[in-house]
């Protein structure tokens, strides 16, 4: 039987899942392979601690057990790179610097599949990252990238090869999803369900990327390149994330029959694309807004086959090594690399023109005729309102919110800027405006 052997590098909360699992499904893997798949090597900074902190046999570790200066590591990738022997290399280090760049271009050049959960290397440093797969028939393997265990991009790209998907509206951020949840059920604020969501593990120490929305933009680029074949810009992505999300805005959410969630939203339209990472109120009859905790899903509309939603754990080290394996055995079964080719003329919609209903919470001074004032300049530009809430009256000043029948965002800000016009103190705080997803 042929062999195919694989290099781990970095063995980490990921790498190490991925050891185990090769490790504990050789035999399995050969059914479903047709090869003996093997882990051969990994390259890792600390082999002693790792080996032990993860219960793996410390001969598989570059370097005989001692600690690995930066060069030595390097020294080893090289090698690992060079070997004819091994058949695939796995990148569970992270990061999107120079010298991990380097090690995919080396790699794919050298025509060896790479398979990583490293999304943000992908979306921010990606182009070169594909083309030098594409161009050496080197696969890439990313289904670990956007939302661990959730094997989405098998489903586009070989699932659905004989369908278009039209929109994609997902939860892929567990750390934000447990954080709204906590904030929904528990009545907690922001800064204490994050708190919580760190002592369960889910956020990162610096949770930045994960309530900002960046790592949810990172996975939306990814299934957008996928589903449509377009490289949009991680930069210029329009991305919001939930720090500013209060209990207010989820109880006026909750009037309105919805859930606040932190929604990664792309839908292709006469060849352009809406793309975007916002909070949104998601109407309870939507299945999203049922997704709780850290758990992740993505609904696909497509044209063909209709409506479809994948749900399961968007993080964890098995979780994530399974994606991972999977890779890998695709890998050795169909030794290919799947294009990813990019269209370069598209138009990504200006997100201020793009329709949706939203709702839109005032925080506003309190006195006879405050409403009328907000929702005439809000008509005035011929924004139809759905519905009011009821106003909170506060001391010397009144919440209150609206929602619109579909409108743009642009209307909404004109609007904004004939209520200052017309009584420049009125507006207390920016007001919130959120998409509302039916
Ligand atoms: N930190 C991410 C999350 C998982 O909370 O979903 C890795 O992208």
């Amino acid at each position: 039987m042929e062999n195919f052997n694989v290099a781990i590098l970095g063995c980490g909360t990921v790498g190490s899942g991925v050891a185990k699992i090769l490790l504990d499904m050789n035999h399995e893997l050969v059914d479903r392979s047709g090869k003996k798949i093997t882990l051969v090597k990994i390259v890792d900074l600390f082999p002693a601690k790792s080996a032990s902190a993860y219960n793996l046999p410390l001969n598989l570790f570059c370097g005989g057990g001692k600690d690995l200066t930066p060069a030595e590591a390097s020294q080893y990738i090289d090698e690992i790179i060079a070997d004819q022997s091994i058949d695939l290399i796995v990148e569970t280090i992270g990061g999107t610097g120079d010298f991990l760049f380097k090690v995919f271009i080396d790699a794919l050049q050298a025509g060896k599949p790479v398979v990583t959960a490293n999304k943000a290397m992908l979306a921010e440093r990606g182009s070169a990252i594909f083309e030098t797969s594409n161009a050496n028939g080197a696969m890439l393997g990313f289904e670990a990238a956007v939302c661990g265990a959730i094997p989405v991009i098998r489903a586009i790209s070989d699932g659905f090869a004989g369908d278009k998907v039209v929109e994609i509206s997902g939860i892929m951020n567990g750390t934000s999803n447990y954080i709204l949840t906590k904030m929904q059920d528990e009545g907690l604020d922001f800064d204490t369900a994050l708190k919580m969501a760190q002592e369960a593990g889910y956020a990162e120490a610096d949770p930045t990327l994960d309530v900002s929305g960046g790592d949810a933009g990172h996975k939306l680029c990814l299934l957008i390149k996928l589903a449509y074949g377009v490289e949009v810009d991680y930069n210029h992505l329009l991305i919001e994330g939930i720090q500013n999300i209060k209990k207010e805005d989820i109880d006026f959410a909750n009037e309105l029959g919805c859930n606040i969630k932190l929604i990664c939203y792309a839908r292709k339209m006469n060849g352009k694309i809406y793309a975007a990472v916002k909070p949104m109120m998601v109407k309870y009859d939507n299945l999203l807004s049922k997704v709780s905790g850290a758990t992740n899903c993505v609904k696909l509309e497509n044209k063909y086959t209709g409506h479809h939603m994948f749900v399961g754990k968007g993080a964890g080290s098995l979780e994530t090594a399974g994606s991972i394996v999977s890779d890998i055995v695709f890998a050795a079964k169909y030794g290919y690399s799947k294009k990813m080719n990019a269209e370069s003329d598209f138009e990504l919609v200006d997100p201020d023109n793009f329709e949706f209903p939203y709702n839109i919470t005032f925080s506003t001074a309190d006195y006879p005729g405050i409403t009328g004032l907000v929702t005439t300049a809000i008509g005035d530009e011929l924004i139809n309102i759905e519905t009011v809430s009821h106003n909170r009256h506060g001391s010397n000043k009144t919440l209150f919110s609206l929602a619109t029948m579909p409108c743009t965002l642009a209307q909404i800000k004109r609007a904004i800027g004939r209520i200052r016009a017309k009584a420049p103190n009125v507006l207390l705080d920016e007001p919130v405006i959120l998409p509302i997803l039916k």
